[in-house]
């Protein structure tokens, strides 16, 4: 339906109509009008898999769902840093939506893993912004390809579940853009997702739900965005406000009563009805974009697209430590110890639980396998020992040539609605794998967890497997990588810290009451660990392979460019070991010097690459103003300062293994503003405004010394570096005291002629 025929839809409807329009028919549906032929149209979630629920309804994954296919989760499909990958899963997840008549599904979730500790940090995809946009980006192009529309969320500075329905993210706005609503940008404007939840939480005071500023000036006039803004569930306060502020449609409502509260708000003047009339528009547009679009045909294949979820689940696992012992080969004797080789932990609980039609564990992979054996080790319902289950296991380990551990975190040390109070797995199974490890050397940890885990038993086991939460193919996966019949490829799209108190959130994660500052601002994750020279068990980007990728031929398409120009980057990236394996190639850009508080570097673009063993292929970047800039205070706006750059190539952010450097010139000169206090030293740095100044101050007491100079007043109680700095940061009012011969009218004067000069 064109545009135009939905605004004379919305002009045929009453303003109860309209009204009721703006929230949800009821748990998962919009309004229908029928007498106008409006259907309703359902939502559901997401995001990695869908949880649509025919019939009690809730938010929090307490009621059932049809049976579906449940994808890795998003801790697990950032890690595989390959977006035709996520775009081929969201493709198979729109037709899953198709054949289920969803119209939207409630995802992605880009939220920034700001601390280990945030419950949803499984659902989230990384602490870095451009990995979280790009592979929302490629899972919403897939979705949207088939015609069905996403929701990307938690729109904005969501990022711990600790009061999460009044907590009050307290963000600078540098951060907020560098990395807060980064993690949105590059989706939002490239992908154009149909709709965005707004989050539940304040953002400097204001609920996102009413927040004018980021719902409609960021999201729609400065990045386009054209769909309708629904409300995370129960995110709604004030719904005359919210509507004002650009919050489309209220869900899953209020049965009716906010309805009618806008529709007095019209009768009384308080609200213009064109405000309503826009936000029917905009939720009309994306019904019928769907149902122009239906197609009937779809059919949801359950077993195909649980080969597909054992694809996704393949790229997702990280190798993090491998001293040669993995590959295993079939003729070794296995023992898989653990409850979760039988029962993987595989999805997070919550809003994104999918009722998976199927399960495949590591033991079901390795049914036919005879030289594989199982011994429990541990419960996970309490973190308890059970001691006979210990005692099995350990035999079992004696027995093997290989004990595979699979440990992680329980459903209940992590989950939508409360974050985790450490980083610490179950004691039980901490001491399960010294114990193991103690009787068999040759033995391996498999993990499945949602968000870092601390491992004290790093040191005494020969291999580690982050898993993370596979999805329900994933026992498949994990015995596939364990035997080399896939070779692992995913890199960590999140710093494992050594210890908690390292992280940078962890002086005011959670916060005072409602208040969370966000003191750390723009150092989030490697932006931090870097800058510090801190220890990390596992940085950003990391990850092993069972080949070995050398890299060389790195060129740059110029060496001196403007901000305006864009830079091509090329490397080579050869296979040099025996076997086939993808590699993640990672480019950093590092400011190499700046007036601007900077991280050492940041992730700019990444690639992956699939190579046979001696293939060799070239890797091309382009590089925009974007990927020298920071956010600046002064403008509010992004900004390159004129200097060198470092156009870093990486195997992770700690192994930079090629640089080269180009410099920049900026074509956008800072507005500044002179005042009485003006330091003479940034009055210096524009030698047109330093001759104004000395002409002033001729003969006063440090018109005549050059930059760096000797000086005659040093004595021998002065340096000269002392003398420099006295000057540099004098204020301009400062000579009115020192010399007497000039007045605060003299210096008023002079600071509106350098003001003029800018002009
Ligand atoms: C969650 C959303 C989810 C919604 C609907 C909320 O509690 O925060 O992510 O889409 O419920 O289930």
């Amino acid at each position: 339906m064109t545009a135009e025929k939905i605004k004379e839809l919305v002009a045929q409807m009453t303003l109860e109509e309209k009204a009721a329009m703006c929230s949800g028919a009821d748990f998962w549906h919009t309004e229908a009008v029928e007498r106008l032929g409006i259907p309703a149209s359902m939502v559901s979630d997401g995001p990695h898999g869908l949880r649509k629920q025919n019939e009690e309804g809730d938010h929090l994954g307490i009621n059932d769902s049809i049976k579906a296919v449940c994808f890795p989760a998003g801790c697990g499909t950032a890690a595989s840093f390959n977006r035709e990958l996520l775009t081929q899963m969201g493709e198979t997840l729109g037709n899953e939506c198709q054949a289920e008549g969803v119209s939207v599904i409630l995802g992605p979730a880009v939220n920034i893993k700001r601390s280990p500790l945030c419950g949803r940090n499984f659902e989230y995809y990384s602490e870095d912004p451009l990995v979280a946009s790009e592979m929302a980006g490629a899972l919403i192009h897939g979705i949207q390809s088939k015609n069905v529309g996403t929701s990307i969320k938690h729109f904005l500075a969501n990022n711990q579940e600790t009061r999460r329905m009044s907590s009050d993210s307290r963000v600078d706005e540098r951060t907020l853009h560098e990395i807060y609503l980064a993690a949105f940008e590059g989706a939002v404007k490239k992908e154009k997702p149909w709709t965005v939840m707004c989050s539940y939480n304040k953002i400097n005071g204001t609920y996102a739900a009413q927040n004018h500023q980021y719902l409609t000036e960021t999201l729609r006039d400065q990045w386009g965005f054209d769909g309708y803004v629904m409300s995370d569930w129960g995110a709604v306060n004030n719904r005359v406000e919210d509507l004002k502020a650009g919050l489309d449609l209220e869900m899953p409502g209020s049965n009716g009563a906010n309805d009618k509260m806008i529709a007095g708000a019209v009768l009384s003047g308080e609200l213009d009805e064109s405000i309503v009339d826009e936000a029917v528009e905009r939720i009309l547009n994306i019904v019928f974009r769907y149902e122009d679009n239906r197609d009937r045909s779809a059919v949801f294949d359950k077993d195909k697209d649980h080969e597909m979820a054992r694809r996704v689940a393949e790229e997702t696992i990280v190798l993090l430590k491998n001293e040669s012992v993995l590959p295993l080969s079939d003729s070794q004797k296995v023992a898989f110890i653990g409850k979760y080789a039988k029962k993987p932990r595989y999805q997070g609980g919550g809003s994104s639980h999918i009722n998976s039609h199927k399960i495949t564990s590591a033991l079901d992979a390795a049914a036919e396998m005879k030289n594989v054996t199982y011994a429990q080790g541990f419960e996970d319902v309490e973190d308890k020992t059970d001691e006979k289950l210990l005692a099995e296991a350990v035999e079992a380990a004696r027995n093997a040539d290989v004990a595979v551990i699979f440990a992680g975190l329980p459903d209940k040390f992590e989950s939508e609605g409360f974050d985790r109070k450490h980083m610490a797995m179950p004691d039980c199974q901490n001491e399960l794998i010294e114990k193991v490890a103690a009787v068999q050397p040759n033995t391996v940890v498999v993990l499945h967890n949602g968000s870092p885990v601390e491992m004290p038993w790093i040191g005494q086991v020969k291999g580690i497997v982050e898993a993370y939460l596979g999805g329900q193919a994933v026992g498949g996966a994990v015995c596939d990588i364990l035997f080399g019949k896939v070779n692992p490829s995913a890199k960590l799209p999140e710093t494992f810290p050594l210890r908690l108190e390292d992280n940078p959130s962890y002086l005011s994660y959670i916060g005072e009451g409602d208040m969370v500052e966000y003191r750390e601002g723009i150092f989030v994750g490697y932006r931090y660990y870097d800058k510090k020279k801190m220890d990390v068990l596992f940085p950003f980007g990391y990850g092993l392979s069972y080949t070995t990728f050398a890299y060389s031929n790195l060129t740059v398409d110029k060496e001196q460019m403007k901000d305006t120009d864009t830079l091509r980057v090329t490397v080579d990236v050869t296979n040099t070991g025996d076997v086939a394996g993808k590699e993640v190639v990672q480019l950093y850009v590092a400011d190499r010097e700046s007036t601007a508080i900077r991280p050492v570097k940041e992730l700019r673009d990444f690639a992956k690459v699939e190579l046979a063993p001696g293939e060799t292929k070239t890797v091309t970047f382009t590089l925009d103003q974007r990927a020298f800039a920071y956010y600046s205070v002064r403008i509010h706006d992004w900004h390159v300062e004129t200097g060198a750059f470092d156009i870093m190539i990486g195997k992770s952010s700690r192994d930079i293994v090629l640089t080269k450097t180009v410099t920049v010139e900026s074509t956008v000169k800072l507005p500044f503003v002179y005042t009485t206090d003006t330091t003479l030293g940034d009055i210096r740095k524009d030698p047109g405004a330093w001759e104004l100044v000395n002409e002033l101050f001729k003969g006063g007491f440090f018109s005549d010394q050059p930059e760096g100079g000797e000086s005659e007043a040093a004595g021998e109680a002065i340096s000269d570096e002392m003398n420099n700095a006295m000057i540099e940061y004098l204020p301009l009012r400062g000579p009115i005291s020192f010399t007497g011969k000039v007045t605060m009218a003299d210096v008023q004067a002079l600071v509106d002629k350098l003001n003029a000069l800018e002009e």
